[in-house]
């Protein structure tokens, strides 16, 4: 365990007060962030207004594609200056890596950024205290952990707070699908889900704290199988219904999730649960058979389709998103027209495509048929148009219908407040402060592709 007072009186020694963390990546990144931030607000850190007031700067960084990890390095160079600078002006600074790339690259970090202090990986975290003790003793060198422990992090962890209306809540972490083309079962290992009653607890004190939405994340969020209080163990439909009890709580969102992994227990949610949002994020990845299989996953797009039509049975107001990767290796025209052919029948109403990205480590690296850059461009043009075209047709088919918006952000001018509709689509409204946090009916009145405008209803 973790000797923490300790750890406060040598941070104190050192004068190190401030932190910035900057995060990368998907939105368990985010969360991951934010309790990062809780175990530095409980050695006595506070948050930097700006990157360069801080004394601890730690980046969360992606590996997905490559380009995601390519920034971090060039962002680090521009850190190592500020780093540089500081300490012009007698000021030290510590550089922490957490995440994926730290995961992946290892010891390649000290090799290509030696200025960094700490690298942790996406299940050592919670070490963090014991880091930083570290590194006053050894100073100059990096100091690496990217062991898949076996002691779960989460009971670590301070307990997580509640920063807005909506909050994340992680229940599951990594993954075993091993499709061809991902890193992240390398990077977040093998699937583990959070016992049941710590996922309660911590909902319960997020709408204590203020929370009214909670956005349940796991790489495979579906595959939940945590043990309950008996030691038996439950699915994420028993999850949500648990959840959709707490009272105070009034919206429940849950990704990623994986097709094959939808059962009906879960699809009768949809139908039974009110505060269940009626959006859902179901990556296909690819519409043709033959591409799927190459990429391993565990379904055709005809059994993808079947599942569609049974969540719109349960819930007839459901709307979809969709990750797509085009260019996977050995895709050929056909099979691209395969994925149109999926997104003119599912018609989402919001996605996410990429352009495939070569791995090193995955099987899909090594295939034979890489597709050339220009036609991946290409593909991903046509794709990208398809898909905004029926996201703005959903958006303006919005204008004139009242929906509950929950506001989380300030608007870019004063008096405007941005937030999020059921169906997770951005809204700005003219509306005052007091409105933060709030769910507020708002009467649409402009859409276009990636926003909502809208009025507060009997204005
Ligand atoms: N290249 C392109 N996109 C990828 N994704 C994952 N790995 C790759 C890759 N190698 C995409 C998938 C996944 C999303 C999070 O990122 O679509 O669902
Ligand atoms: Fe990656 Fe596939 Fe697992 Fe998703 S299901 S995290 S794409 S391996």
């Amino acid at each position: 365990m973790i000797n923490k007072t300790y750890k406060v009186e040598q941070i104190k020694e050192r004068k190190v007060k401030k932190y910035y963390i900057k995060t990368f990546g998907c939105q368990m990144n985010v969360y991951d962030s934010q309790r990062v931030a809780a175990i530095l607000e409980q050695l006595g850190f506070s948050a930097a207004a700006s990157l360069p007031q801080a004394d601890i700067v730690i980046f969360n960084t992606c590996h997905i594609r490559e380009k995601a990890a390519e920034k971090v390095f060039s962002d680090l160079g521009r850190l190592n200056l500020i780093k540089e600078e500081r300490a012009a002006q007698g000021k030290d600074t510590i550089i922490g890596l957490i995440g994926c790339v730290v995961q992946a690259e290892d010891e390649q970090i000290a090799k290509r950024a030696p200025f960094v202090d700490f690298a942790l990986g996406p299940l050592t975290y919670h070490r963090l205290p014991e880091v930083l003790a570290k590194i006053s003793r050894r100073k100059g060198t990096t100091i690496i952990d990217t062991e898949f422990p076996v002691e779960s992090k989460f009971d670590f962890l301070p307990a997580n707070h509640s920063h807005s209306g909506c909050s994340y809540l992680a229940i599951q972490e990594g993954c075993n699908n091993f499709c061809t083309y991902c890193v992240v079962p390398y990077t977040r290992g093998v699937e583990t889900s959070r016992p049941v009653e710590d996922v309660i607890q911590e909902a319960k004190r997020l709408v204590d704290e203020g929370s009214v939405e909670l956005n349940l994340l796991g790489q495979n969020v579906n595959s939940y199988h945590g043990e309950d209080s008996s030691g038996k163990e439950r699915n994420l439909a028993y999850l949500l219904r648990r959840l959709n009890d707490i009272e105070g709580l009034k919206r429940i969102r849950y990704t990623t999730s994986y097709p094959a992994d939808v059962n009906d227990d879960l699809i009768a949610c949809h139908h039974d649960l009110p505060k269940l949002m009626p959006y859902l994020h179901l990556p296909i990845q690819s519409g043709s058979d033959s591409i799927l299989k190459a990429m391993n996953r565990r379904h055709t797009s005809g059994q993808y389709l079947e599942i569609i039509a049974k969540l719109r049975e349960a819930n007839p107001n459901l709307g979809f998103s969709s990750d797509f990767i085009v260019g996977f290796p050995g895709e050929t025209d056909k099979d691209f027209q395969a994925t149109l052919d999926v997104v003119n029948q599912v018609k989402y109403i919001q996605a996410f495509s990429f352009k495939y990205s070569r791995r090193a480590g995955t099987p899909a690296a090594l295939m034979p048929n890489q597709v050339e850059e220009k036609i991946k461009k290409e593909r991903l043009e046509i794709l990208q148009k398809l898909l905004f075209s029926y996201q703005l047709k959903f958006n303006k088919e919005s204008i004139g219908k009242v929906m509950p918006v929950l506001f989380e952000n300030k608007g870019r001018h004063k008096g405007q407040l941005i937030g999020r509709t059921p169906y997770m689509q951005n809204l700005h409204a003219e509306l005052g402060k007091e409105y933060m946090n709030k769910i507020v009916n708002i009467k649409i009145t402009e859409a276009t592709t990636n926003s909502l405008s809208g009025i507060k209803e009997g204005e």
